[in-house]
């Protein structure tokens, strides 16, 4: 049997660029769709899928996001006073008592790999699964997309990256895998290039932020120098951990946004608000009326 995954990294330190003036002061992954942040739908996610430490590796202005999962004590004694039950149970039963969030600081955005690397001392010689809160992946039918990627790894034991197919004309989005099928959803990556120009991807299956990764992973990323944009890369150390262990890309069911893209994100809005149990109706009434 391989080990539990019971920790979750949630790099949430980036300066959200794509999306200022928003992420001026406040962090993307606190972006709401319709009423709940990006990051507590990352959370619900992780949660659901048998993580019980979330580990946020956080950095400047990112205060709110501890905020959003600490008990709000004045808040929740004005709901309770004005007998607001709904409300009440919306801000403080989102996360159930047997997890434990934990928090990092990553003192300067070096980069995805270097934001995971820093989760490092609460992860330990585990298993865990990296959740990035930007790409929101709507899994309707099913228990979420981490959670199909969670069976994955108890049946294999290998890392896992979660990818989906994207268009030809936008791999250079993404990390793109060079990957040999072994069944309908899952592949074995034999190369992994960031960015590539689309003449030069090896395959239109790009990774997408949900990863289940063995802690061999941070000794890569100890001995990843900075690649693309002076960072240290995630996807550099996964190439190098593929030449020692074997590496899987999931084709996850599920629908991705990518909320770090204002466009991604109105589409996320529009979805979600559809689906919304109250306002659902009354949204799609005023998206009728106003169709161009
Ligand atoms: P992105 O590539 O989306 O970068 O990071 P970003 O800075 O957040 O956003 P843009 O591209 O400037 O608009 C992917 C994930 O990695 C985290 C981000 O918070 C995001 O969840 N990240 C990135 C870190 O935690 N630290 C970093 O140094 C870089």
């Amino acid at each position: 049997m391989f080990r539990a995954i019971r920790k979750a990294v949630f790099p949430v330190a980036g300066l959200g660029t794509r999306f200022l003036p928003a992420t001026k002061a406040n962090p993307k992954e606190m972006l709401p769709v319709v009423d709940k942040p990006l990051v507590q739908y990352a959370a619900e996610e992780a949660v659901r899928a048998g993580i019980e430490v979330l580990v946020f590796v956080t950095g400047r202005n990112k205060r709110s996001i501890p905020d959003h999962f600490d008990k709000a004590y004045e808040l929740e004694s004005e709901l309770k006073a004005k007998g607001k039950h709904v409300q009440l149970s919306a801000v403080r039963d989102f996360i159930p008592s047997h997890v434990t969030p934990i928090y990092i600081r990553q003192t300067e955005a070096l980069g995805l790999g270097h934001a995971v690397l820093c989760a490092e001392p609460v992860i330990g010689d585990e298993p865990f699964a990296v959740i990035l809160a930007d790409d929101l992946i709507d899994d309707a039918e099913g228990n979420g997309c981490l959670s199909q990627m969670v069976e994955q790894y108890e049946a294999s034991g290998a890392s896992i990256l979660g990818v989906q197919r994207v268009p030809k004309e936008h791999t250079d989005r993404y990390g793109i895998v060079n990957a040999a099928a072994l069944s309908s959803r899952v592949s074995r990556v034999q190369g992994l290039i960031e960015k590539p120009r689309p003449q030069q991807a090896p395959s239109n299956l790009g990774v997408v932020g949900r990863y289940v990764l063995n802690p061999g992973i941070f000794r890569k990323l100890r001995q990843t120098a900075t690649g693309a944009g002076g960072e240290i890369q995630l996807t550099d150390a996964i190439a190098a951990l593929m030449q020692e262990e074997t590496v899987l890309a999931y084709e996850f069911r599920g629908t991705r946004y990518d909320c770090g893209d204002k466009l991604g994100y109105l589409q996320a809005q529009v979805e979600f608000g559809l689906k919304h149990p109250e306002l659902g109706a009354d949204f799609r009434e005023y998206l009728l009326g106003r169709a161009l």
